[in-house]
């Protein structure tokens, strides 16, 4: 199996001099049998980031090394077919009219493998993806799901070191995209083959993933395991894109150092997670509170401190999740036990889980131009 060095990688789609990078600067480290997900918002350069990966796309800036061979540089790259990579495309595109066993068999045939050899071979892979018996099917006598496995079986059949895998469960419904969710992590376990994986959906990131590499306007704003990207956010974007968050303002009393003091609606809070090592006393901050960081209280006390009018309530079956506004009018979304009941126009005070919180800079919207 192989792991994936890229070293500071650039592609500027309109020529160097455009100025338009669809991905600037990117370095990363895959490591061998992982699974590896780039994440990030429509047009990040997530699909070009792994073709440049594939092979199909020649980089401006940077290299790409498999196993310290260098594959990709804009000097040059070693075709798809050379790099021992499987390659699992968004619209996965069976053949209609060729049966489970025609599909999948198509790469061994490329590869001259002996007839027998590749029968054994197909009908393990199919075993392996949980299409056993199914061989000779074709694909609209199948669900969605045993589709994207025959697309799945396909790449997998001829042993590649490195899946590449670009948003292969979008066109799946939600329970079945859950439950080929399990079945990828384990395929990827009991294979030993390193994955790429993109996907825009951060649950699906953090329920797959190894590590996780969040992506925003052509660059990397954080790597890191799921538990890092979503409880310790390197910078506001991530924070927001790993899940719902809440921006609380505040202001550093004392200077960043490991314990500092925020003040938020007038009252000294501490025992922050994070302090961006930019943040100065007496700057302003935003507090990234998750809605499940915040917790609510009928009476103030202590730990509930802050007040609040609840302004909306949504039952969610799982939780419930209120809207609730300070006096500042800053709006904060939290979410409680389902059993936890609060009306709407109700006093509510209250509590931060600290040490779940990251601190940032407040950086002031820009103005916006008038109409
Ligand atoms: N062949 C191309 N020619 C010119 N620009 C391109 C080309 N392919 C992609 N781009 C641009 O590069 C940027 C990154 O595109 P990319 O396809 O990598 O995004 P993505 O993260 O995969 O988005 P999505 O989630 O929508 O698939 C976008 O701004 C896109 O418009
Ligand atoms: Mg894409």
């Amino acid at each position: 199996m192989a792991g994936i060095i890229i070293k500071c990688l650039s592609k500027f789609y309109g020529g160097k001099d455009s100025g338009m990078a669809a991905l600037r600067g990117l370095d990363l480290e895959i490591k061998d049998n992982q699974f590896v997900t780039l994440l990030g918002p429509s047009g990040c350069g997530k699909t070009t980031t792994l073709r440049l990966i594939a092979g199909y796309v020649t980089p401006d800036a940077g290299t790409i090394r498999v196993d310290n061979t260098v594959v990709s540089s804009p000097e040059g790259v070693a075709p798809p077919d050379r790099r021992g990579m499987g390659m699992v495309f968004q619209n996965y595109a069976v053949w209609p009219h060729k049966t489970v066993f025609e599909n999948v068999v198509f790469g061994l045939k490329l590869r001259k493998v002996p007839a027998v050899e590749a029968r054994r071979k197909v009908l393990d892979t199919l075993a392996l993806v949980n299409l056993g018996g199914l061989e000779n099917r074709l694909p609209n006598e199948l669900s969605g799901g045993q589709q994207q496995r025959v697309a799945l079986a396909r790449s997998l059949v001829v042993e590649p070191g490195i899946l590449l895998l670009d948003e292969p469960l979008s066109n799946l419904d939600a329970k079945l995209r859950e439950k080929m969710r399990v079945e990828l992590k384990q395929l990827q376990r009991r294979t030993g083959i390193t994955f790429v994986y993109v996907t825009h959906d951060q649950a699906e990131a953090l329920a797959l993933s190894d590590q996780i590499a969040v992506m925003h306007g052509g660059e990397l704003q954080q790597y890191g395991t799921p538990d890092e990207v979503y409880r310790r956010p390197a910078n506001k974007i991530v924070a927001d894109f790993m899940g719902i968050v809440n921006f609380l303002p505040g202001e550093v009393r004392a200077g960043a150092g490991e314990a500092p003091v925020v003040i938020i609606d007038g009252m000294e809070f501490d025992g922050f997670a994070r302090l961006g090592d930019s943040v100065k006393a007496g700057q302003a901050v935003d507090i990234a509170v998750r809605p499940e960081n915040l917790r609510l209280a009928r009476a103030r006390s202590e730990e509930h401190r802050l007040s609040a009018r609840v302004t909306e309530r949504t039952y969610l079956g799982n939780l419930s999740e209120y809207w609730v506004e300070l006096p500042t009018g800053t709006v904060l979304r939290a979410q409680t036990h389902p059993l936890e009941q609060f009306g709407v126009g109700d006093e509510v005070f209250l509590a931060i889980d600290a040490a779940e919180c990251s601190v940032f800079p407040h950086v002031a919207e820009p103005a916006r131009a008038a109409a």
